[in-house]
């Protein structure tokens, strides 16, 4: 641990304190930090989540919140409501504070180098979680844990080789995330290189639903209302695909039947979906790392170096499978 922890906790103790008091009159306060006993040899943690768009994202913060506790990690929590502005000024309070450990959940891929240059001179390690950075500077983060979007977008790529066997053509309608986010880019790109070498597989339209139910609604319809003929949904998050649900629906169209739906995360609804037939593939994506990166944040309070990337273990749920009414419930 670094320098002034006994001053570091005292500060923290008092901005808890302010926390609790500004949280009684504001009902949604978005700043939160853990009810741990505090001590001195407590590690303190700054984390910025990116806001709270999906049972994905709210899973994803639950883990982290009580993975802290187990661990009797003290946890910083700020959560940015989608505005990387808001990102980039939680880093900053965090950096104020001198936390031991900075990790973070970055919105979209570019512009971090400045923010990351101030952590790096105030001797804070940063760990990245779930989305990458785009940077020419390697230094500024010390490690990476989450999941492999390429590989999940070649995921749900091979169950459509195998769906669509003896189909001559199939077209593909694309609902995406948050433009320039991490999975954004790489699901697709995943996606693309896995069907590269089967002419009869054309992505027609491809289009962006930030990762919401509400957009993958309204998407939908425009796809529907655009496209005489769609065979496959291919939507990169369950959320999106409840809403786009919802609008084939109402079309008069049967999801998993007149189009076959491939979507990624395998919340509990989707995989409830899978298992009444009206989606067709689940492409896993786990947002329980929360006890993988409160391991990490001890190691690197601790001074040591950590692996540079930490990949969670994931797979595919599809109506191929036969251990789907097996499957333990689902914690998000
Ligand atoms: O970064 C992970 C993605 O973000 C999840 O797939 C999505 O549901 C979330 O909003």
């Amino acid at each position: 641990m670094r320098a002034l922890p006994a001053a570091k906790r005292a500060f923290a103790t008092v901005l808890t304190l302010c926390v609790c008091l500004l949280s009684a009159c504001a009902p949604q306060s978005d700043v939160a930090t853990t009810t741990a006993a505090e001590d001195d040899t407590q590690v303190l943690l700054g984390f910025s989540q990116l806001g709270s768009e999906s049972a994905w994202r709210i899973g994803n913060t639950k883990s982290i919140q009580d993975a802290a506790k187990r661990a009797g990690v003290q946890l910083m929590y700020e959560n940015a409501e989608q505005k990387q502005e808001k990102q980039i000024k939680a880093i900053r309070s965090f950096i104020a504070y001198q936390v031991d450990v900075i990790a973070f959940s970055p919105i979209v891929e570019d512009g971090w180098d400045n923010v990351l240059e101030e952590a790096k001179q105030a001797g804070i390690p940063v760990l990245i979680t779930d989305r990458r950075i785009n940077t020419t500077d390697e230094s500024l983060i010390v490690g990476f844990v989450g999941s492999d979007f390429y590989a999940e977008g070649r995921r749900a790529g091979r169950f459509l080789l195998e769906k669509m066997a003896g189909q001559e053509t199939v077209t593909i309608v694309e609902i995406s995330g948050t433009v320039d986010s991490t999975p954004m880019r790489a699901r697709g790109s995943g996606f693309r290189d896995e069907l590269a070498g089967d002419a009869r597989f054309t992505i027609v339209e491809s289009v962006s639903g930030d990762f919401l139910r509400s957009k993958g609604k309204e998407c939908m319809e425009g796809l529907l209302s655009r496209h005489a003929v769609i065979d496959v949904l291919f939507s990169h998050n369950d959320s999106m695909t409840l809403g786009a649900i919802e609008a084939i629906e109402e079309a008069g169209l049967a999801p998993g039947k007149d189009i076959v739906i491939v979507t990624v995360d395998g919340e509990q609804a989707a995989i409830d979906l899978l298992k009444e037939g009206k989606i067709n593939c689940v492409v896993e994506c786990t947002p329980l790392i929360g006890d993988m990166i409160m391991a990490l944040a001890k190691r690197l309070a601790a001074g040591e170096t950590i692996p540079r990337n930490i990949y969670s273990d994931e797979r595919v749920f599809s109506e191929f499978d036969t251990d789907l009414d097996s499957l333990p419930p689902r914690e998000y």
